[in-house]
């Protein structure tokens, strides 16, 4: 399973990549707005990072408009992926960015149909928001296992970007079910790596150490 940081924040991007187990980044309007820069030169320093896929969000609402911002911003770097929203100006987004040969994720796919409908229109990726669902008192992972299944079936190639994930344990139920990628917060990375018993383990074995015959 491919790790995505989930964040426009340089510092975590640093970070995550440091880890040495991080392959791309998505980021939306609400995690650009929380770093308090200019948007393109933003987005062309995290394209700088590292050569994986990073997601940037179009904001216009409809297709003209959002195909317009699709090319701008798909000019900054190789590996810039175009967000759009899945409704039907966005099925007809990923259409035409098909055809120009410009990588699509997927956003704020609720449903198993949605996400069945942007892998035929030719996304790239499509992102399932499980926290959100659980939020509402749903199952955010039942979703990404009809996902698979469906994509299964058909062999379809999107791939799936296990999206709005809350704690470890979606991660490794994303990875148990076989999804492709998780996209994570910084936060998550760090909790993924860390235990006690490793520490208390550590802790010991150095001390055990200092009493062996050198
Ligand atoms: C990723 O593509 C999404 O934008 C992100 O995971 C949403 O997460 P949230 O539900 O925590 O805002």
């Amino acid at each position: 399973m491919k790790i995505f940081l989930d964040t426009a924040n340089i510092e975590e991007i640093k970070k995550g990549v440091d880890y040495g187990v991080v392959n791309g980044v998505t980021t939306n309007p609400s995690l650009v707005s929380k770093e308090n820069r200019e948007f393109l030169p933003l987005i062309k320093e995290i394209t700088s990072i590292l050569p994986g896929p990073i997601s940037v969000e179009v904001t216009a609402t409809d297709a003209g408009g959002m195909v317009e911002e699709a090319k701008k911003y798909a000019e900054i770097a190789d590996n810039v992926v175009i967000k759009v929203p899945i409704n039907l100006q966005g099925l007809k987004v990923i259409k035409q960015l098909y055809t120009l040969g410009i990588k699509t994720n997927c956003t704020l796919i609720f449903s198993s149909s949605q996400a069945l409908l942007a892998a035929k229109a030719g996304a790239t990726y499509v992102s399932p928001f499980v926290g959100r669902i659980d939020d509402i008192s749903g199952n955010g992972m039942d979703l990404v296992g009809d996902i698979i299944q469906i994509f299964d079936n058909y062999a379809i190639e999107t791939e799936i970007i296990v999206a709005s994930i809350r704690h470890p344990l979606h991660f490794v139920e994303a990875a148990l079910m076989g999804a492709d990628i998780a996209t994570i917060p910084f936060s998550t990375l760090a909790k993924l790596l860390n235990h006690p018993l490793t520490d208390i383990g550590m802790e010991r074995f150095l001390k055990d150490w200092q009493k062996v015959k050198k």
